[in-house]
């Protein structure tokens, strides 16, 4: 257990069994946060659907099960500001209100993305890519008219998705075609100025792949040698049955971590469907074949079998690392909610999560929790 959390963990246990209360939740009634303990935050992404009070069966796990969450949508670049200067917070702030209403630490998702960014952001009205001056003001005015909207309200920030692809190099984004690698550090350097009190992490897909991994090893030296803050890496963990390699994927948590932050799976999922693509590159989409779509009614007890498995293996990674993971979010509450449904193929239908469309917990998920009950409650002898 991580130090820091010793003493606060001994504390609240001295004082509730003090006060003659259960060390933890009662084990009957135990959840996967509680299961979870303080080794890390369990996290989960909201759709705007939750966030509006529209999908209460989905909201009543995430006050139950998890302790944090990220916005999937409502806070990123074109849904807070579709037009210059036009900003837009009411999703994203019933977002924070939800998280605020009911104790869960909260992640802003993101403020510099290639993708969902609104058109206007780096051409001029002729559609030209805008100067290195424009750009600079136009990403320190929506970093800091964004942080600021939520300062002391979020534990941290994505500052920058998905910035470098599979070989190290920077994606050819039109961020990097304006002011090249300056975009990134200027992006943490605005965030930084906007609230010096919250942290900072750069987030990306396919983190095991040795060439991306080294790109955001480099990127980490190059932030911290140019003195800014970067608190963490998130590891979005998209997954299918067949990638990543599990040692692949533990070899860049250690990398990461042993440039001196902390890492985060940001993002968890694993497609329980052929792997039609390994991108997230949401533009990367597939032609829909009905082979691709093998179990459009159920997964059959050999698949879910093997998935819970794998899923269950990638967990307990986490947890052997739980010195240096701070967050483990899945990329949604329930498979009905996963974007996996449509992508990389169009109305596949998809079982990635860790609770299925009946609401009810995944088996690994049932027995994370019924491990933690076994070792809460003493022995017989
Ligand atoms: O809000 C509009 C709605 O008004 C419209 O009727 C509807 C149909 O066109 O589209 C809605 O917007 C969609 C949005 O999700 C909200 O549902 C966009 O078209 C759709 O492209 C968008 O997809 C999101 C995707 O990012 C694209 O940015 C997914 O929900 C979201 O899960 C996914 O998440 C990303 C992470 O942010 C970064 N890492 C990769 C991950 C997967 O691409």
């Amino acid at each position: 257990m991580k130090v820091k959390h010793i003493a606060s963990a001994v504390l609240v246990a001295a004082f509730a069994v003090a006060c003659g209360g259960p060390k933890t939740a009662p084990v009957e009634e135990m959840t996967l946060k509680d299961a979870v303990g303080d080794k890390f935050l369990i996290g989960t992404a909201l759709n705007v659907n939750q966030v509006a009070g529209r999908d209460t069966n989905a909201t009543n796990i995430v006050k139950t099960q998890f302790s944090a969450i990220v916005p999937e949508n409502c806070m990123k670049m074109e849904e807070v500001q579709p037009e210059e200067g036009k900003f837009t917070f009411e999703d994203a702030d019933a977002f924070v209100k939800f998280g605020e209403e009911n104790g869960l630490t909260m992640t802003g998702h993101c403020l510099i993305w290639h993708s969902q960014c609104p058109e206007w952001f780096c051409v001029d009205k002729n559609g030209k890519n805008v100067t290195p001056e424009v750009l600079k003001q136009r990403m320190k005015t929506h970093i800091t008219t964004v942080v600021q909207h939520f300062k002391g309200k979020l534990k941290g920030w994505d500052v920058v998705n998905e910035a470098i692809i599979e070989d190290g190099s920077y994606r050819k984004s039109k961020f990097y075609e304006i002011l090249g690698e300056e975009f990134i550090p200027l992006a943490f350097q605005y965030a930084h100025e906007a609230d010096s009190t919250i942290e900072l992490y750069y987030n990306d897909y396919g983190m095991d792949n040795p060439g991306r991994r080294d790109g955001v090893v480099k990127l980490i030296r190059s932030l911290k040698e140019k003195g800014l803050r970067i608190d963490a890496v998130g590891m979005q963990g998209h997954m299918g049955m067949d990638y990543p390699k599990i040692e692949d994927f533990e070899k860049s948590m250690l990398a990461f971590a042993n440039e001196g932050v902390k890492v985060m799976i940001t993002e968890w999922d694993m497609s329980a469907l052929p792997t039609a693509s390994r991108t997230a590159n949401i533009s990367d989409t597939v032609a829909f074949k009905k082979a691709l779509n093998p179990y459009p009614d159920a997964l059959p007890d050999s698949v879910s079998q093997a998935w819970n498995a794998r899923m269950k293996q990638f967990f307990d990674l986490f947890e052997k690392h739980a010195d240096i993971v701070d967050r483990v979010t899945a990329w949604g509450v329930t498979d009905g909610d996963s974007w996996k449904n449509g992508f990389p193929i169009r109305g596949r239908k998809d079982y990635p999560l860790l609770f299925d469309r009946d609401y009810q917990p995944k088996a690994w998920v049932k027995e994370v929790i019924e491990e933690a009950k076994n070792a809460e409650t003493p022995s017989a002898e």
